[in-house]
């Protein structure tokens, strides 16, 4: 019997399967930008999309991801949903197994996302956890690999909260890509040690370098990329004050920004202008935040495909 594949991790792929997504992602960009907007290769097959917090780009671009792939998405808010009234994920996920080809969820605890691929007989892809954010990653990857040509030997910095999904997931996609990934976080906001174990084994095989450091001028010397998110994640909220204090001196602003050189910025949205960043610096020429949204439609086709075994 072939294994279900899942998307609960960025690691959940081999780096050669990374690299694959992005080459797929590649060509089904190149496709919908020559115009060809439906390749209906999902054609009879249809995607749960759960959603348990707020989304804009992961909601909208998982959507048409899978409509121009010619499956039928069915968007799902836990609220709309049996699992507000105490149904186990367990039973949810051999349920939708039996409808679905493939479960897509945003939850607050990553535990509820291993619960549902653990039972699920159906792919099951992480669109947001409280430790990761593998969709956001591989994306990003893409749009690197797009402005700069390469990935391996890239120099990604990111600044701010070293426990964010996002940081966590774009390590592991970095040390597996061959990039080099610089956290630069206060001392009490570090990576998790299990994510930087995990990725210090690809770093062995691709020559990535993975650095932690807590000084952000330091951090952003040589840097091709400067990579921030929001300081206070959606379930935060009761630390949102002692976050934005321990955070403040981790602000990408234009001062920040000129030490870095010609530095690429980038933010996976949505961002909170005049904290984590300034205006002039998601604003500037440097900016490729919106390039980065963008490319979540494609990159989301090709994992989907991929998951899914669909030939494009
Ligand atoms: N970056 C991201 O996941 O955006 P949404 O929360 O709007 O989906």
């Amino acid at each position: 019997m072939k294994r279900v594949r899942h998307l609960v991790s960025v690691s959940d792929l081999e780096p050669f399967e990374l690299r694959q997504v992005l080459r797929i992602a590649r060509m089904l960009k190149a496709r919908y930008m020559a115009g060809e907007r439906i390749i209906p290769v999902l054609r009879g097959r249809s995607v749960a999309l759960i959603f348990e917090k707020p989304s804009t780009r992961t909601r909208v671009s998982m959507e048409l991801a899978v409509v121009q792939l010619g499956g039928h998405p069915i968007v799902l808010t836990k609220k709309a949903m049996q699992l507000s009234r105490g149904e186990p994920l367990k039973d949810t996920a051999r349920v939708l197994s039996r409808y679905v080809d493939a479960i897509a969820a945003r939850v607050y605890r990553h535990e509820d996302l291993v619960e549902l691929a653990r039972y699920s007989s159906v792919p099951v892809i992480n669109m947001l956890s409280d430790y990761e954010h593998p969709l956001q990653a591989i994306s990003d990857m893409f749009t690197i690999w797009e402005i700069l040509g390469r990935l391996r030997g890239v120099n990604l910095v990111f600044i701010g909260d070293g426990r964010d999904n996002v940081a966590h997931s774009l390590i592991l996609a970095a040390s597996m890509l061959g990039v080099n990934m610089t956290v630069a976080c206060p001392p009490e906001l570090k990576p998790d040690e299990r994510i930087l174990e995990v990725a210090e084994r690809y770093a062995a095989d691709t020559g990535s370098r993975i650095t932690v450091l807590h000084d952000p001028v330091e951090a952003v010397k040589g840097a091709d990329i400067v990579y921030t998110d929001v300081w206070v994640s959606m379930g935060e909220e009761a630390l949102a004050e002692e976050k934005k204090r321990i955070l403040r001196p981790y602000q990408v602003n234009g001062k920040l920004m000129k030490e870095a050189g010609k530095a690429y910025f980038m933010h996976c949205l949505p961002a909170h202008r005049g904290e984590e960043v300034t205006d002039d610096v998601i604003e500037s020429e440097r900016s490729i935040v919106w390039l980065q949204a963008e490319n979540r439609l494609h990159v989301q086709k090709a994992v989907l495909a991929y998951l899914l075994n669909a030939r494009v």
